[in-house]
């Protein structure tokens, strides 16, 4: 099976000029959804999300017969499809996806994105809680837990709980515990010339040029959501949604290669892994 392309040009650019119209104001999210491709394409070489060894490795468990039916709850763009078909792909199987994700942005892209493979994602607008879709096999979450408040964290994975089949995988890439962020100017004011440069680069004229790198600058500045989950805290949620912890790992080192890690602007807290199966 061949690893899907993302046509990433064409989702930065799709982003950058809709999220201020698709994005909605109550959530918050325009300068998360606007800039997160364009970094993607322009810092970071089209990089995936983090995690590709440990979701291929929980999918094919997940897998039945061949196939895999995936729930992504929570999409910034169309990165964790194009992992999760890749991770798949590397292992013959079949793939279909669920996408859960509250932002019109994300699920536009992911449309565009199963458009041009010729393929047929399940696109789900709204927010998780109230999914409602036939079982899946496994649901992924990437980076996603912290994005809902403390108090909806339970019903989140309850949430998950209640998708997945009996004997389906939940598997998380996520920072558990401190976040430490504390970009400076300097750095800051270097990584947006990065961003400047890489656009003009690939012949963005100089006004957009300078317009991607304030996005930059506000995505890296941006208000960072509600507290994080400690690992104590992720086992009391896992048990009382019924489901059996089967790892809980925090990686040593910093995920570099992710898109989300730009040196000196992101958080230095590594990533955790995580497994856990509904019974049955
Ligand atoms: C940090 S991003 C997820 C990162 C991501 N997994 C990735 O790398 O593509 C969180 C996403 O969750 C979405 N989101 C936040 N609350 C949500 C909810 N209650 N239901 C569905 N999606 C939600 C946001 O719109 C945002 O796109």
């Amino acid at each position: 099976m061949t690893p899907p392309t993302e046509p990433l040009a064409d989702l930065a650019r799709f982003a950058f000029a809709e999220a201020p119209d698709l994005c909605d104001p109550a959530h918050g999210c325009c300068v998360y959804h606007r800039a997160w491709s364009t970094i993607r394409l322009l810092l970071k070489d089209g990089a995936q999300p983090a995690g590709m060894d440990f979701f291929a490795e929980g999918l094919a468990q997940a897998a039945v017969n061949g196939r895999c039916r995936v729930l992504i709850s929570g999409a910034a763009d169309s990165g964790v499809a194009a992992m999760v078909l890749t991770a798949l792909a590397g292992r013959g199987i079949t793939a279909d996806l669920v996408v859960a994700e509250r932002c019109a942005t994300p699920i536009a892209q992911n449309r565009r994105f199963a458009d041009h493979l010729g393929l047929h994602f399940e696109l789900h607008q709204g927010d998780i809680l109230t999914l409602d879709c036939a079982p899946v096999d496994a649901v992924v979450a990437h980076s996603f837990l912290n994005f809902l408040p403390a108090h909806l964290r339970p019903a989140l994975v309850a949430t998950w709980a209640r998708l997945l089949r009996p004997g389906g995988l939940v598997l998380l890439h996520q920072k558990l515990g401190d976040l430490r962020w504390a970009p400076d100017a300097e750095t800051l004011g270097a990584n947006r010339a990065r961003l400047e440069a890489q656009a003009r680069a690939r012949g963005i004229d100089a006004q957009t040029a300078q317009h991607i790198g304030a996005a930059g600058v506000a995505f890296w500045t941006r208000e960072r959501p509600h507290s994080t989950t400690r690992e104590d805290e992720l086992n009391d949620l896992l048990a009382q949604a019924g489901l059996e912890q089967i790892r809980l790992e925090s990686l040593g080192q910093l995920s570099v290669g992710s898109p989300s890690y730009v040196a000196g602007v992101s958080s230095n807290t590594p990533q955790s892994l995580v497994m856990a199966r509904r019974p049955g």
